[in-house]
This record gives C-alpha cells, structure tokens and sequence, in this order.
C-alpha cells in the first residue's frame, strides 16, 4: 500500500502547512486541505492546480487516513482532545516543534529538556492512530528553498514505531521533494524536532544528502 491509494490531508494552512501544500502540488499529491480560517485555504488551494481540496476539519478528520497536522503544540492537543476516538486506525503526522518565543524573542523549549513532542502527542493518541514524527527538521523557508534540489535530493529525517506507517510518510516525504530517512522510533522524535542534534538549527546545523544523514544517525 503506497500514499497514492490513501486519503492524504493537512490541517493548518500556515506557514508550515502552506509550505507543504505548494510543494505536494509540486509532486502531484493529492490532499484535503482544512485550516482555521477556510478564505485562507480557498486563497492558497487555488494556485496549487486542482491538487488541494479545501474541506472542514472536521471532513478532513473523517475522510482521511494520513492527518499531517501543521499547527502549534498546544493546538495540536487540542484537535486530539476533540476528535479522540476518531483519529483511531489514521497515521497523525507531526511536525511540531514544542518552542515558543522567550522574553528576549528567541525560541525555548516549552516542554521538559528531555521531553519530545512527538512522544508526548503519540501518547495522547487513542489506541490504534499511528503517530509518524516529520516534517519539522527543517525551517519554514528550508521547506521551500530546498526542495526538489538536485541532483541529490535533501533529507527530510522522520521518526515512526509502526513500519506501515513510516512507509506512507516516507512517500509522502519524497511527494514534498525530499529525501526520506528514518531516524529510528518516536522515541527519537527529540533528535529531530528544535534543539535535537539533527534538526536544522542543532549540531549537524544544516540541510544533509541521504549519505550525510546516514552518517549522522
Ligand atoms: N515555522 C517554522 O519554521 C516551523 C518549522 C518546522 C516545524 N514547525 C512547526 O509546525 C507547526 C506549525 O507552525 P507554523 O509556523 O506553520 O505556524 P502558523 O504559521 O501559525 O500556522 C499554524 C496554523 O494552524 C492553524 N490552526 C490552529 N489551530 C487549528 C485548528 N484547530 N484547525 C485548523 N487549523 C488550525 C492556524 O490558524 P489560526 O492562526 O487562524 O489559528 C494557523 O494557520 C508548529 O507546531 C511548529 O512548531 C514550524
């Protein structure tokens, strides 16, 4: 079972979110396509060539089998919250960072040093959603700027427990013109979100070829 025979959506038509949209379109990905503010996510659906359709979250949440879900931590629990029991049998993927800015406007961990939000977010999760850590290496304008590079893709690290899953992701990472590696279980998920060695701004401090990244894990 590849991406292209599941139902692929993304909540949040943010920076991140839009980010995604335009280079999905980019590599034919089909996807739902539901943000808070539904203007906002007609506006950008409509330069993505007839591959976003523009849907309630509430849609988004019923028709898909993947949810990347491109909003802030605390928001992101929220939508758990709400749709509990629902998200059940979907793969959620997440790109959160858990950051937000500190009295001097630079970004600090919200959450313990040792937490990830990847781990805590796939233990809000009822039994049988598959949380999938992606997405969230690399700065919003990384996304864009190095997507599609060549001639060697750029690496996009993802962190899955279920193979299935991390398999759809890794389709999904390369329909947003990436390169995908795995890091290991979402119990790495640290690694790879703000602050982890192999995010962007950590210690490999840069976007990586498939035998760098491989080097790097
Ligand atoms: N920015 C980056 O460089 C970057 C890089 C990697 C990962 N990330 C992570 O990606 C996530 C999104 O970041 P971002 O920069 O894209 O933030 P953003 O630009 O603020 O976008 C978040 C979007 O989510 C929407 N939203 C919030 N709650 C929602 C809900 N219940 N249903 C539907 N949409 C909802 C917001 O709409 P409203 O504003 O109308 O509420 C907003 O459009 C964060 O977890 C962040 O840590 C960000």
């Amino acid at each position: 079972m590849t991406v292209s025979d599941r139902t692929v959506a993304i909540i949040g038509a943010g920076n991140v979110g839009g980010r995604l949209a335009k280079n999905f379109a980019t590599g034919g990905q089909d996807f739902l396509l539901a943000g808070s503010d539904p203007e906002a996510a007609r506006k950008l659906a409509a330069d993505l060539d007839g591959h976003a359709e523009v849907v309630t979250v509430d849609e988004a949440v019923a028709r898909a089998d993947v949810l990347v879900i491109a909003v802030w931590l605390d928001s992101f629990k929220q939508l758990i919250a709400q749709y509990g029991e629902q998200l059940a049998g979907k793969v959620i993927v997440d790109p959160s960072n858990p950051v937000g800015p500190d009295s001097d406007g630079n970004y600090r961990k919200v959450i313990g040093e040792q937490e990830s939000s990847g781990q805590i977010l796939a233990g809000l999760l009822p039994a049988g959603a598959r949380l999938v850590k992606a997405f969230g290496t690399l700065s919003a304008p990384t996304l864009s700027a190095a997507a599609w590079r060549e001639p060697e893709r750029a690496v996009q690290f993802y962190a899955a427990d279920d193979d299935a899953a991390g398999d759809l992701v890794a389709d999904l990472i390369r329909a947003d013109g990436f390169e995908p590696v795995r890091v290991g279980g979402v119990d790495q998920s640290i690694r790879i979100e703000m602050f982890g060695d192999l995010h962007e701004y950590g210690a490999l401090g840069r976007v990586v070829t498939k035998s760098e990244a491989l080097a790097a894990i």
